[in-house]
């Protein structure tokens, strides 16, 4: 098999031989790790999936039937833009960086490693769910999402090897030698580490979690570091299926609810009712929110000023890319009390691109909601305030109410069993959690989608089990 069948890529790598190598070598390494920690139980099968070929708009993927460790996990750049320039910090419009500027190598290897543990870690929390899919249109889905964050883990690991020399092949290393939940090698973040073992969760964390990446990668695609600039604008590609799976994947959830809803009981009707979607949005909308990291950040800023890290369209939505003079104004609790604070924006650029993403989150909900309304129902799914149930920033350590009132620890445990699912609640939905394999089938507490993937019917054969 030649190179480029092997990994296919468009950054030469047939003319870079030290890369080359580096890459043969970590190959066998990651192939091991997806078969020890990849899907459990559906290696063998063919799959309908589609594979990153090209860039560019038109014909970028491929969609056929692969077994999974056959996958062709490409690299793929964003082509390079003629003069590119670094879009904002105090390097503003000098030449883009091509080389990682040395005195900001650790800051940019912590970055890319940050980004990149979080790819592997989701194929991991996600291994198991095979086995209880609700529709082969589902399992597909799935499956699309794990082989392509494995080929996010890819475009961090080129990065390392080709741009850190010997400290980013470690680095490349230890990303396969972390475990998702593991108590002595844990992944990095904390939403990361946490179970993904039913679809409820998975809707939620590909809605919510995923979304996080759409934005840490939005961010980093402005980046004035054009090597990682270029690999994050292609990874939204691709990020985008996953955020549609979770977000249309709970849709169907309320639409099937709010189906049953007419018909009787919830529950009796096998069923997940609306008040345990509500505490899984909690539970995950308020993990997702903490991996923005803290709301005033000496970080944030030296990786504006420095040019690594923008902020959400950072060309297209800002005039002022130096972003000096301006105070933001965030409330944080002080004496025991909320409070206002005046914070230099370059140190409010965590809370800034979380205001986007809770933007973002919330026309996830109004289109659920819609859902809702369009089958009859009153109730409605919101998120709750971004100060609750958090544990990075300024709110960790205090406890609030949906609303985001200051409450004491006592009140909050007192309300914590209606606000975040419980054991009781994670066993009724794992216990609503059979797998559908019938060509055509549907489990009882989801909708059918409202179309297949690429123009097939729902009733393709995504998986031939
Ligand atoms: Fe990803
Ligand atoms: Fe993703």
């Amino acid at each position: 098999m030649n190179l480029y069948d092997r990994i296919p890529n468009n950054v030469n790598l047939s003319e870079d031989k030290k890369l080359q190598r580096a890459l043969e070598k970590w190959l066998p390494n990651y192939l091991d790790w997806w078969r020890e920690m990849g899907p459990e139980g559906f290696q063998e099968k063919d799959v309908w999936l589609r594979t990153a070929v090209d860039v560019g708009s038109e014909g970028w993927a491929h969609f056929d039937y692969v077994k999974m460790p056959d996958y062709r996990w490409g690299i793929f750049l964003e082509p390079p833009q003629p003069d590119a320039k670094v879009g904002f910090g105090d390097n503003y419009g000098r030449p883009a960086y091509q080389e990682v500027p040395g005195e900001f190598r650790n800051a940019l290897r912590r970055i890319i490693v940050t980004q990149g543990d979080t790819e592997p870690a989701s194929v991991e929390q996600q291994r198991q769910l095979g086995k209880t899919c609700p529709s082969l249109y589902d399992l597909r889905n799935l499956f699309q999402v794990n082989v392509e964050e494995g080929r996010h883990l890819w475009a961090m690991v080129y990065l390392l090897h080709g741009y850190f020399g010997r400290d980013g092949r470690d680095e490349a290393d230890e990303l396969l030698e972390r475990r998702s939940g593991n108590p002595d090698k844990p992944r990095i973040l904390e939403a990361f580490n946490q179970p993904c073992d039913d679809w409820l969760n998975f809707f939620a964390f590909t809605m919510f979690t995923d979304r996080d990446g759409k934005y840490q990668l939005s961010a980093l695609a402005e980046s004035g570091f054009e090597p990682l600039a270029r690999t994050c604008q292609f990874m939204l590609t691709e990020e985008a299926h996953h955020m549609f799976v979770g977000d249309t994947g709970l849709g169907r959830v309320c639409r099937r609810t709010a189906q049953l809803m007419k018909e009787g009981d919830v529950r009796e009707l096998g069923g997940i009712p609306l008040e345990i979607i509500q505490k899984y949005i909690n539970f995950w909308f308020s993990y997702s929110l903490d991996l923005f990291g803290g709301e005033i950040s000496s970080n944030s800023a030296d990786f504006f000023a420095a040019g690594l890290k923008g902020r959400y369209k950072e060309r297209d939505q800002y005039t002022d890319h130096l972003a000096t003079n301006e105070n933001f104004t965030m409330t944080i609790v002080e004496d025991g009390e909320l409070q206002d604070r005046e914070v230099p924006l370059r140190n409010a650029l965590n809370e800034v691109l979380r205001g986007e993403y809770v933007k973002d989150c919330e026309k996830g909900l109004a289109r659920w909601n819609k859902v809702l309304a369009e089958e009859g129902a009153s109730e409605r799914l919101y998120l709750p305030h971004p100060r609750f149930h958090r544990h990075v920033g300024e709110f960790a350590g205090h406890t609030f109410d949906l609303q985001g009132n200051l409450i004491s620890r006592e009140e909050f445990e007192r309300h914590k069993s209606e606000w975040l699912p419980t054991i009781e609640d994670r066993e009724y939905v794992r216990s609503l959690m059979h797998p559908v394999f019938e060509i055509g089938k549907i489990a009882n507490w989801i909708a059918p989608p409202a179309a297949g993937i690429k123009g097939k019917p729902f009733d393709y054969e995504y998986v031939k089990l």
